[in-house]
């Protein structure tokens, strides 16, 4: 009998949930047992380990967030709390560990898998910026839930004449940014992978206007060196007038909280089961992911050790059809 645990880790994922109950269903298909860690990495220092049945799974596939929680550990970060957390699984003679999370949480599994604890990672966070997934779990939600708001703020947008600078998250990473721009016809997208002179962007601004369009709007990936507010202020201080009146909406966690499409379900699904298949088969230190349309294992020595580049023929792409 193999005895299984799993935990979702870092900023928390529409999809999360899908794949904790892959996990469950596919490890007690296989004859295990398995254990579900609440709150992360902290919960694995602290003990916080209980058991999952089938039922405990039920009824979530639909839902947003996790429940078993998720955190970042500070202590997880030193050497003394990655043994603590072993400790915790050794104790309840757990021997593989699944970790659903992004970078931040890779980092920690390849930790443990260094320490040699086996470990699986499950690509998850909505920024899309994990090596080793072209796509990771939670991007397709929160990037539907980022272009429900910039439709709505278009339609108001219009009605009064305004430009709107709408932020979404992603870290470092622009590519929610660059999609939600693309799929929301904006007049134009800032994104930290690409150095943009904030007075383009108000060049832009002031065309539009004098061609006569209702609206403007501009998406910016929250890690960009202008941010909305960043840009704002730019704005502010070097034209009197762009034209339209200016307004700034954040997006913010509001992205984190849908409940997941069924894209996500269906990767989630997908990548939950690949991560018990490749622990039957003894292949750990792995992060499952899909590339190219195929579940693939990718070392998670590579993931940690390379950036994801961003496909910068998008960002032509979204310049072209403003
Ligand atoms: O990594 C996911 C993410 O939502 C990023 O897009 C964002 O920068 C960060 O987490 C926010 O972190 P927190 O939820 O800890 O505020």
């Amino acid at each position: 009998m193999k005895r299984i645990a799993v935990l979702t880790s870092g900023g928390d994922a529409p999809g999360m949930n899908a794949a904790i109950r892959a996990v469950v269903r596919t490890g007690i298909y296989r004859g295990w047992e398995v254990y579900g860690v609440q709150l992360g990495y902290q919960g694995l220092i602290d003990g916080k380990v209980i058991p999952l049945t089938a039922r405990d799974v039920g009824g979530i596939i639909q839902r947003g967030g996790t429940i078993l929680g998720s955190a970042r550990s500070l202590e997880f970060k030193t050497k003394a709390g990655q043994l603590k957390a072993i400790r915790t699984l050794n104790q309840h003679g757990i021997e593989a560990l699944v970790v659903i999370g992004g970078n931040g949480s890779q980092t920690g599994s390849y930790a443990l898998h260094s320490l040699g604890f086996p470990v699986v990672g499950v690509a998850s966070t909505i920024d899309n910026d994990l090596y080793g997934s072209d796509i990771t779990i939670g991007v397709d939600t929160a990037l539907n839930i980022a272009l429900e708001a910039i439709d709505r703020l278009k339609t108001t947008a219009s009605s009064h004449q305004r430009a709107f600078l709408v932020e979404v998250m992603g870290r470092d990473c622009g590519y929610l940014a660059l999609m939600s721009a693309i799929a929301g016809g904006a007049e134009a997208v800032v994104i930290p992978e690409v150095e943009v002179d904030p007075e383009e962007i108000a060049q832009r601004l002031i065309r539009a206007y004098e061609r006569g369009k209702a609206h403007a709007l501009v998406v910016v990936a929250e890690g960009a060196r202008y941010n909305a507010e960043g840009l704002a202020e730019y704005f502010k201080q070097h034209h009197e007038r762009l034209g339209f009146d200016l307004r700034v909406t954040i997006l913010g966690h509001v992205q984190r909280g849908g409940n997941p499409s069924a894209y996500d379900r269906i990767l989630a699904s997908r990548l939950g089961a690949a991560a018990t298949e490749a622990i039957e088969r003894g292949e750990t230190g792995v992060l499952v992911g899909l590339i190219r349309g195929e579940v693939t294992t990718t070392p998670l020595e590579e993931v940690v050790n390379n950036k994801k580049p961003i496909d910068l023929r998008l960002f032509e792409l979204a310049k072209v059809l403003d």
